[in-house]
C-alpha cells in the first residue's frame, strides 16, 4: 500500500481531495522508472489542481503534485538504476499525469533529471518548479542581453515562490532588484533576500494609461501579469526584456505597443513545463551552484502530506510566503 492525496470528482462534478491508502498497483502503468518519493512542494498550480480549478486535471481520480524528488527503486531504463536520486518537474506531471503527493510514483524516464551534485532531494523541492522557472527566466533575459549594468530589474509578485527565488538569484548575480509586493509587512523579508528596494503593488497597479512612461527597468521578471505587466512594458529601458511567467493578477492587459516600436522592448514567454531535458539539467545545475542553502532554508517551511490540502487553498488566496516543502512520508 502507498499513501497519496487523491482528488476525486463526485456525480455533481464537485471536486474533493483526501489522503488515502491505495494499492501501489493503481499507479500509472506507462512509467519505466519507479520512485520512492521523498519530498514534494506546493506551487500555485498545485492549489488549482487540488481544488479542481483551471481545467488542468483531465481525469479523476487524480494524484496532484507537479514537483517531486526521490530515490529510484526499479528501472527499465539503463540510464537510471535503483538508488539513483532523481527530480521530476513540469511536463504536466501532477496535472494530466499522477504527480508527487504520494509515497511512490511511476514515471517515464525521459521526464526525469538526475539530482545535481551538491543538492539534496529536500533542497531540490525547496526550489521546485518555482526555483526552476526563476532561473529559466533569468537565463532567458541574459541570453537576450540583460546585464547588471543595464539598470534595476523589477520582480513582480516578489513575495511568492518564483519571485522570492528570482530576487535572491538576481541579487547574487549583481543585479539591483526592485521587488514589487502587495504585502508591506514582508518588505524586510524581501530586502533580506537581496532586494535593493520595494515597489508597492497598489502604486504599480494604478496605471495612468499613458502610452509610455519614464524608462526605469533594465529587465523584469513578471510573476503576476494582468495590468501590472501592461504597465511594466511602458516603463522598460531601451532594448530591455520582460520574462512573463505568471498571471496571479490576471491574464489580460491593456497595453501599448509603442514601447516595442520606440524602445525595442521585448516580452519573452516562459514555459517551464516543456523545457527539453538537456536544458532542464543545465538549469538544475545552475541552481545547485548559485542558490545559497542558508537563504533557501530561511524562505521555506515544511509540512506533511496531511497538511497539503489546506495549504493548497492558502496559496490560491495569496497567503503563502516563500516556499512550502512537503515531506510525503510524514
Ligand atoms: N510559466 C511557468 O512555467 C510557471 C512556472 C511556475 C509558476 N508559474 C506561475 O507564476 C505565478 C507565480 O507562481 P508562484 O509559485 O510564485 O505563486 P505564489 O507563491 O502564490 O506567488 C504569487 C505571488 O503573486 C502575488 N499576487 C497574488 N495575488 C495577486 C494579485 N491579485 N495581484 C498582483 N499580485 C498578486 C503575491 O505576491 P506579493 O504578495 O509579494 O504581492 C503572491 O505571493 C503563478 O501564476 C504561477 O502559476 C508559471
Amino acid at each position: 500500500m502507498i499513501k497519496a492525496i487523491i482528488v476525486e470528482q463526485g456525480e455533481d462534478r464537485a471536486v474533493s481531495a483526501s489522503v488515502q491508502e491505495i494499492e501501489e498497483s493503481r499507479l500509472p502503468d506507462d512509467g519505466d522508472v519507479d520512485i520512492a518519493v521523498e519530498y514534494s512542494n506546493i506551487n500555485y498550480k498545485d492549489g488549482l489542481c487540488l481544488n479542481g480549478l483551471g481545467g488542468l486535471v483531465r481525469s479523476y481520480p487524480h494524484v496532484p503534485g507537479i514537483d517531486f524528488a526521490g530515490e529510484v527503486t526499479a528501472s527499465r531504463d539503463p540510464n537510471f538504476k535503483p538508488g539513483d536520486k532523481v527530480i521530476m518537474g513540469g511536463q504536466r506531471g501532477g496535472e494530466v499525469r499522477w504527480g508527487g503527493y504520494a509515497t511512490m510514483a511511476s514515471e517515464q524516464s525521459q521526464r526525469l533529471v538526475h539530482l545535481p551534485d551538491g543538492m539534496t532531494t529536500r533542497e531540490s523541492q525547496m526550489l521546485g518548479t518555482a526555483g526552476f522557472t526563476a532561473m529559466q527566466a533569468i537565463m532567458r533575459l541574459e541570453a537576450n542581453g540583460m546585464t547588471p549594468e543595464g539598470g534595476e530589474v523589477l520582480v513582480t509578485g516578489a513575495g511568492g515562490g518564483v519571485g522570492s527565488i528570482a530576487t535572491v538569484l538576481l541579487a547574487r548575480r549583481g543585479y539591483a532588484v526592485a521587488a514589487m509586493t502587495g504585502r508591506a509587512e514582508i518588505a524586510d523579508y524581501l530586502t533580506g533576500l537581496g532586494a535593493a528596494r520595494i515597489v508597492d503593488r497598489a502604486e504599480m497597479a494604478d496605471d495612468p494609461g499613458k502610452v509610455m512612461e519614464s524608462a526605469v527597468w533594465g529587465g523584469c521578471i513578471d510573476c503576476v501579469g494582468g495590468q501590472i505587466l501592461g504597465r511594466a512594458i511602458k516603463q522598460m529601458k531601451n532594448g530591455a526584456g520582460i520574462a512573463s511567467l505568471g498571471n496571479t493578477a490576471g491574464a489580460t492587459m491593456n497595453a501599448s505597443i509603442i514601447p516595442f516600436l520606440l524602445r525595442g522592448v521585448s516580452v519573452y514567454g516562459i514555459d517551464s513545463v516543456t523545457v527539453p531535458l538537456p536544458q532542464r539539467a543545465e538549469i538544475w545545475t545552475a541552481l545547485a551552484a548559485e542558490m545559497p542553502k542558508d537563504v533557501l532554508a530561511g524562505m521555506c517551511s515544511e509540512i506533511g502530506l496531511g497538511e497539503v490540502i489546506e495549504h493548497g487553498r492558502q496559496i490560491l488566496d495569496g497567503k503563502v510566503r516563500g516556499r512550502i516543502i512537503v515531506d510525503v512520508n510524514r
